[in-house]
């Protein structure tokens, strides 16, 4: 009788968890392994979820436990008991998880409470503000994972100054900069800026916002929606918008301003297209940071601090307040796009994080 192959479960729940797991599930098929993906329906939508998986070339999830939307305690939680049954029945030898998303950490702390290894894949990222839910999920995670994939040398430093074992740390690069590598060839701005009414490439600002800090409280996401009018003078905005922040924002007035066009979230090939074919992106995205940079797009990120600050020291991302922006904007706008190639781009961002993982994991199996 053969003996069994191993089992890796791969956690994802929310949509930047799918380009992350995208190039890992692919490479470490090409290794002796079996492998389930696990989705914990944290997001749902259509637009935030399925639309990943279609234009990605994702599996479809082996299992989808549902959880849906709810307070922080209430989703890690539903998504802990689920996760706790899929594990105790399927007792497979890894559990992979991605990003800081409240489904990492609650799958995280499942796996390692019954004895199963978990590896971390985008571990060490520090924004050293715990007022971001994310940095809590970032903290936990990494502290119960047995192997950390960092996607850049400042994670690393992190860990180490957090006195993790040096040898579960292996710097990878970025996979989610696979995913973008990949289906580069597929990004159309002029398809996408034809279906939303945009002049042509280069002469709009495309947005994203969701972080809490800057959505949530009513007096403060006025002024932010006063500084996105003040934007608005310059150029075209247009602003794919999280279904959380979207009321939020309305509710404000962000659309009283002719020149900002808000619309709902975009699929991958779409909201990419957007952002190659704009001037200048605002955000407040973890992701979107990274995208930027290698795409080579200037980034204001709306956000007093970053876990990813590489993306300033190696990339085209600065920060900026609701004070700065509009004079941010205008400093950009008058210096025009910079030369294709001309910009940083982190070491090990070249496409090939997936099979550095899949090596990863696949010896601490003990494979190859
Ligand atoms: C989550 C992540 C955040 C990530 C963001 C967007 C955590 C702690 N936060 O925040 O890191 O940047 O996703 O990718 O995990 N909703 C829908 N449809 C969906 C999903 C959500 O309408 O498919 C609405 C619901 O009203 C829900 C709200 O969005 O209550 C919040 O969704 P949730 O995933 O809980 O948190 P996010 O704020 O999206
Ligand atoms: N994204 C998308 N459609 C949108 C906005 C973002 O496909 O309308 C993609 C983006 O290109 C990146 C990922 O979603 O790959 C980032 O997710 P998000 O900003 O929700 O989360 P964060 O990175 O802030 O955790």
């Amino acid at each position: 009788m053969s003996a069994r192959r191993p089992l890796v479960v791969h956690v994802t729940g929310a949509r930047p968890n799918f380009p992350k797991a995208a190039p890992v599930l692919q490479a470490l098929g090409e290794h002796d392994v079996d492998q389930l993906l696990v989705h914990t329906g944290q997001h749902y939508d259509d637009r935030m979820s399925t639309v990943f998986f279609t234009e990605l070339g994702l599996p479809r999830p082996d299992v989808d436990l549902g959880v849906g939307s709810g307070p922080h305690g209430a989703q890690t939680a539903a998504a802990m008991v689920g996760l706790e049954q899929v594990l105790t029945q399927r007792r497979p030898d890894l559990v992979v998880v991605y990003g800081d998303v409240n489904s990492t950490v609650a799958a995280a702390l499942v796996a390692s409470k019954l004895h199963i290894p978990v590896a971390h894949v985008e571990a060490g990222l520090r924004s050293f503000d715990r007022r971001m839910p994310e940095e809590i999920n970032r903290m936990v995670t990494d502290r119960i994972s047995d192997l950390l994939l960092v996607t850049c040398q400042d994670a690393a430093d992190n860990l180490a100054a957090e006195g993790t074992d040096p040898t579960a740390v292996h710097l990878v690069g970025n996979p989610m900069i696979d995913t973008l590598l990949r289906h580069r060839h597929r990004l159309d701005p002029a398809r996408v800026t034809a279906a939303l009414g945009l002049p042509d490439a280069g002469s709009y600002v495309a947005a994203t916002l969701h972080r809490p800090g800057n959505v949530d409280e009513e007096a403060y996401a006025r002024t932010v929606v006063g500084s996105l009018h003040a934007v608005a003078d310059q150029c075209p905005v247009v602003l794919p918008l999280h279904p959380r922040s979207r009321p939020k924002l309305a509710a404000v007035g962000l659309t009283d301003h002719p020149q900002v066009v808000a619309v709902d979230p975009l699929g991958y090939l779409d909201f990419l297209s957007l952002v190659q074919g704009s001037a200048v992106v605002v955000t407040d995205s973890g992701g979107v940071q990274e995208e930027t940079t290698v795409l080579g797009i200037p980034c204001l990120t709306l956000r007093p601090s970053t876990e990813r600050p590489v993306t300033i020291t190696h990339g085209t991302n600065v920060l900026t307040t609701h004070e700065q922006l509009p004079a941010a904007v205008a400093g950009t706008l008058a210096a025009g796009r910079p030369a294709p190639g001309s910009t940083p781009v982190p070491p090990l961002w070249d496409g090939r994080a997936g099979p550095r993982i899949a090596t990863v994991l696949a010896r601490s199996l003990g494979l190859g």
